[in-house]
C-alpha cells in the first residue's frame, strides 16, 4: 500500500512516497534555507509564501522518483502540527484537496510522531518498547512508544530546543546558517575539554530538560574570549559536548528506569556526530539495539509522515475532509489520550 506523506511544518516543503509503512519510494525536500539565511531565522511569512509556490513541483518530482501515479496512492497523510501555523496550512489544506480529489483518506499527523517513524524507513519497524529521543530545532521530547499510537511522553526541554541553541551559538560564532551542522563540523577540530559548561540542573519532572543556561554560559564565553579561530573551534567542541551529555545522561536514566526493547534517536540534532557515537556506544553497553535515521530522514520530510500515516491507517485513524491545522498540537501520552 502506497502511502504519499506531505509536511511543511517549518520551512522546508517535503513530499514522500512510501510503500507498506517503511519502504521509502521517494523523498523530496525543497530547503529555503537560502531564503531565510540572510534573517539568521526562519521568516514565517516567507516560510508559507513559498510552500505554496514549492508543492506542485515537489509533488511532481515525488511521484517521478518514485515511479507511481496519483491513481496508485491509496492515502494522503499530512503534517496537523506542531509547527508555523501558516506554513502548516499551506501542506494541511493542499494535502486534504488532493485527497478529496482523489476520493482517497486523509490522515492527520502529529509532526513529533512523524519524527518518531522516522527511525522505521528503510529499516522496518523495531521491537517495542522503544526508547525515543526526538532532538530537533523545536524540540527535545522523550518518548517510550510502546506500541503504534502509544506513547508516554516522558520528558521534554523546559525552555530551548538543542537545536536551538546550536542555531543560536552557530550565529554568535559568526558561523553559517542554521549553525547546529557548523558548530558540528568545527567542532571536529577543537578541543571539548577548553571551556567547561556544567550539566544544568532542571526543576520539573526526573526526564525534563534544559538547554538555555548553556546557551547563555556560551554567549557569555563568546564574549569574553572573542572569536580567534581556534576560540570557535574550542568552544564549538565544549558546548557540543555539553549538549550531548544532557542528552545521553536523560536517555542512560531512562533505559535503566523503563528497560525498553530498542532505542532511537531522531530530529535534525540526530545528524550531529557526537549524538550518534554516544548513543550507539549506550546502545552497545546496553545490549540494545539502537535505530538512528539516515541523516536524509534526521531532518524534516514528508517520507516519515508518510510512514506515520500507513500505520494511522491501519488503525482507521482517518481525519475528515475538513481537517485544520493545529499550531500547537500536543503529543498526549497514551495514558491521557484512552478513550
Ligand atoms: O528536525 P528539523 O529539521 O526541524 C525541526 O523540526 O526543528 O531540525 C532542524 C534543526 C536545526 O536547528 C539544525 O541546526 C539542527 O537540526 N541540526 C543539527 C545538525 N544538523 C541539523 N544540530 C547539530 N548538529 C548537526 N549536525
Ligand atoms: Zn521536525
Amino acid at each position: 500500500m502506497l502511502i504519499l506523506g506531505i509536511d511543511t511544518s517549518c520551512d522546508d516543503t517535503s513530499i514522500g512516497i512510501v510503500r507498506d509503512g517503511v519502504s521509502v519510494l521517494s523523498s523530496v525536500v525543497s530547503s529555503q534555507e537560502d531564503l531565510h539565511s540572510r534573517y539568521g531565522g526562519v521568516v514565517p511569512e516567507i516560510a508559507s509564501r513559498n510552500h505554496l509556490a514549492m508543492m506542485i513541483p515537489v509533488l511532481t518530482e515525488a511521484l517521478q522518483k518514485a515511479g507511481v501515479t496519483l491513481g496508485e496512492i491509496a492515502g494522503v497523510a499530512v503534517t496537523q502540527g506542531p509547527g508555523l501555523m501558516g506554513s502548516l496550512l499551506v501542506g494541511v489544506s493542499f494535502g486534504k484537496s488532493l485527497a478529496a480529489g482523489l476520493r482517497i483518506p486523509i490522515i492527520a499527523v502529529n509532526h513529533l510522531e512523524a519524527h518518531v517513524y522516522s527511525s522505521f524507513l528503510d529499516r522496518g519497524v523495531p521491537e517495542f518498547p522503544l526508547l525515543c529521543l526526538v532532538v530537533s530545532g523545536g524540540h527535545s521530547d522523550l518518548i517510550l512508544m510502546e506500541g503504534h499510537g502509544k506513547y508516554r511522553v516522558l520528558g521534554i526541554t523546559k525552555d530551548d530546543a538543542p537545536g536551538e541553541v546550536f542555531d543560536k551559538v552557530g550565529r554568535e560564532l559568526g558561523l553559517d546558517y542554521p549553525g547546529g551542522p557548523h558548530v558540528d563540523a568545527v567542532a571536529e577540530e577543537g578541543d571539548s575539554r577548553a571551556f567547561h559548561f556544567p550539566i544544568p540542573k532542571v526543576s520539573g519532572g526526573p526526564f525534563d530538560m534544559s538547554f538555555s543556561g548553556l546557551k547563555t554560559r556560551a554567549l557569555l564565553a563568546i564574549q569574553s574570549s572573542g572569536k580567534t579561530e581556534e576560540t570557535v573551534r574550542n568552544l564549538s567542541a565544549s558546548f557540543r559536548e555539553a549538549v550531548v551529555e544532557v542528552l545521553e545522561l536523560k536517555l542512560e536514566e531512562a533505559l535503566t528506569e523503563f528497560r525498553p526493547r530498542s532505542v532511537a534517536v531522531t530530529g535534525g540534532v540526530s545528524r550531529n556526530r557526537l549524538v550518534r557515537e554516544r548513543v550507539k556506544r549506550l546502545g552497545d553497553k546496553c545490549g540494545l539495539p539502537v535505530l538512528l535515521p539516515e541523516p536524509q530522514y534526521c531532518t524534516d520530510n514528508g517520507a516519515m509522515v508518510a510512514s506515520c500515516g500507513y500505520f494511522r491507517l491501519q488503525r482507521d485513524q482517518v481525519a475528515s475532509y475538513d481537517v485544520n491545522a493545529v499550531a500547537d498540537l500536543e503529543l498526549k501520552s497514551w495514558e491521557d489520550n484512552r478513550p
